[in-house]
């Protein structure tokens, strides 16, 4: 593919960037006068303004040829039909075909997958019917109320997302709770006040190995035959999500309740796939499904539209270009909706492990910076305690904020000031209030110095209608494609975690360890920690047992 930084556009950006640094957006907007109509998309629902970017048209001219010399096109194309582009892993990337329509084809080495995916989909879909009828019960005949999904990451953090951000359409009087962390303390929280007789859970693991995962569904499992005095209570309140059919068979949980994905997905990218399961339970099978139609249109959007009128195309290229060009190294993630609190959680994962790698998708050290750290709260919270640094702080955040024209409650007028505070805050974060300024609002010169905002902090934003399932769906599909073309330009394999593995096999040793009280070989540090922690805990009475 070329090295990156020689390439005629990364070259050209170089020299733009020399130039363009200093521009302030106060000049940049009173310079063009239909900016703000220009640096618009309108996709699947979803209105972005990115005009309060710190670009112009050259900018963007210098950003479309770096990726068309980078072949975003073709590497998109070989995405959504099936090519083993995740190729430390040899498999394909295919998460848009979970919501491919019925009558498409879409081959895996041969095999048209898409059948597959909707027997799936019916499967979820007639056991979510049955959940939400109470015609599936529990072992005692009664109806389920409580849904607990465990799981972590890609199996957690997707679900929990549209859980949240969907509870509004949700079923009255069965809830989903979401237990990922190993710390027995969630898995506690989350029993507490269940009755065992009232909830299902569901296991949900891509590779149905995850010790975390494992560790949680066994003492949940535990619980529940204590609680209800017989193994075979089993059948009626476990069920898993796996890739690993065997794996979730062998656990002891019934075939038939099993509900199956493929190694084509990868877990980040999984909450249309079953993982999704306890959303679709809450949630009913339709308004899922308007979920994947959302998602679908904007699949549709990216495969279709001209690089410059394509959303997940502009906003992965503006962030390449603060990435590498501005040396920004975060990205903020604002939703105005007290729906979207996860979101950031969500995809701190989708970023973070897509692109967070050093090397190229041939094992060669990439030589500029990859992936950015994302973080994030909902509007307006962050305002009153780190927006402070977005305004005055000597650090480049670049900010997406997401809001929507309805509100989901029936405060109206919360609506209209959580509406106002957004734009209020984009305004203000690229415009400021000079020292001079303040002064002419009569603020003393000594007091104006410290007051001024110097502005030009760029956001993008993202306006939808409403927030529901179709346009969540689009959001979820926005960033994943944003983050394949960020992927696309810097060459790196946005679909494998090799990463994480090296922390799981430590603690895999550390825990055989803790339990045999032998110590082996680490480093000073390791051991001093170890034998601390070993020390304190058997003086305090506590036993180490499973
Ligand atoms: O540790 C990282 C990871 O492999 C994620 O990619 C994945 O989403 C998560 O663990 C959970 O994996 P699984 O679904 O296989 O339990």
């Amino acid at each position: 593919m070329g090295h990156l930084t020689m390439l005629p556009a990364w070259q050209a950006l170089r020299r733009h960037y020399d130039q363009f640094k200093n521009r302030h957006l106060r000049e940049l907007f009173a310079e063009d006068g239909g900016r703000a109509e220009r640096y618009v998309l309108e996709a699947a629902g979803l209105f972005l303004d990115y005009s309060k970017n710190r670009l112009n048209d050259e900018t963007l001219a210098c950003l479309l040829d770096l990726a068309r010399e980078r072949n975003v096109e073709a590497q998109r194309d070989a995405m959504l039909s099936g090519v083993h582009i995740n190729t430390s892993e040899d498999r394909p990337a295919l998460h848009t075909a979970l919501r491919a329509p019925r009558d498409a084809i879409i081959c895996v080495n041969g095999h048209n997958v898409v059948p597959d995916v909707h027997k799936v989909l019916d499967h979820m879909g007639a056991f979510a019917r049955d959940v939400r009828s109470a015609t599936w019960r529990g072992h005692t005949g009664k109806p389920i109320r409580h849904i607990i999904n465990i799981g972590i990451g890609g199996s957690f953090l997707g679900p929990q997302l549209v859980y949240d951000a969907l509870r509004p359409y949700a079923l009255a009087g069965l809830d989903c709770t979401f237990v990922a962390n190993i710390d027995g303390a969630e898995l506690a929280e989350a029993l507490a006040g269940k009755d065992p007789a009232q909830t299902l859970f569901i296991v949900a693991s891509k590779t149905f190995s995850t010790l975390e995962t494992l560790t949680n569904a066994r003492l949940a499992r535990r619980w529940l035959i204590e609680s209800l005095g017989t193994e075979e209570a089993v059948a009626r309140h476990f069920v898993a999500v796996s890739a690993n059919v065997e794996a979730a068979v062998e656990f002891g949980i019934s075939p038939e309740n099993v509900f199956g994905f493929w190694d084509w997905v990868g877990g980040r990218y999984s909450v249309e796939s079953a993982i999704g399961l306890a959303a679709m339970v809450a949630i009913g099978r339709d308004v899922f499904g308007e979920m994947l139609a959302g998602s679908r249109a904007m699949d549709e959007h990216f495969r279709s539209a001209p690089l410059a009128a394509n959303m997940p195309v502009i906003m992965g290229l503006v962030s390449v270009w603060y990435n590498n060009f501005f040396g920004a190294e975060t990205l903020a993630i604002l939703p105005y909706a007290h729906a979207l609190a996860r979101l950031p959680a969500y995809l701190q994962q989708l970023v973070m492990e897509s692109n967070g790698k050093r090397v190229d998708a041939m094992g060669e050290l990439v030589e500029v910076d990859t992936g950015p750290v994302v973080w994030g709260e909902p509007g307006v919270d962050g305002q009153h305690s780190f927006h402070q640094l977005l305004y005055q702080g000597t650090r480049l955040v670049p900010c997406d904020m997401i809001g929507f024209v309805e509100p989901l409650s029936r405060y109206h007028r919360s609506h209209d000031l959580l509406m106002a505070s957004l734009f209020a805050q984009s305004e203000a974060l690229a415009f400021g209030r000079t020292g001079e300024q303040l002064r002419a609002l009569g603020v003393p010169a000594a007091r104006a110095q410290f007051e001024a905002c110097e502005g030009n902090r760029p956001t993008n934003m993202l306006l939808g209608q409403r927030l529901d399932a179709g346009t969540l769906g689009a959001l979820i599909a926005l960033y994943e494609h944003s983050v394949f073309v960020q992927g696309a330009i810097w060459g790196v394999d946005s679909f494998d975690q090799w990463g994480v593995e090296l922390g799981k096999d430590m603690a895999r040793h550390i825990i055989r360890e803790i339990e045999t009280g032998i110590v082996g070989e680490h480093d000073a540090s390791t051991r001093q920690l170890l034998g601390r922690y070993l020390a304190l805990r058997h003086a305090n009475g506590h036993q180490v047992r499973e």
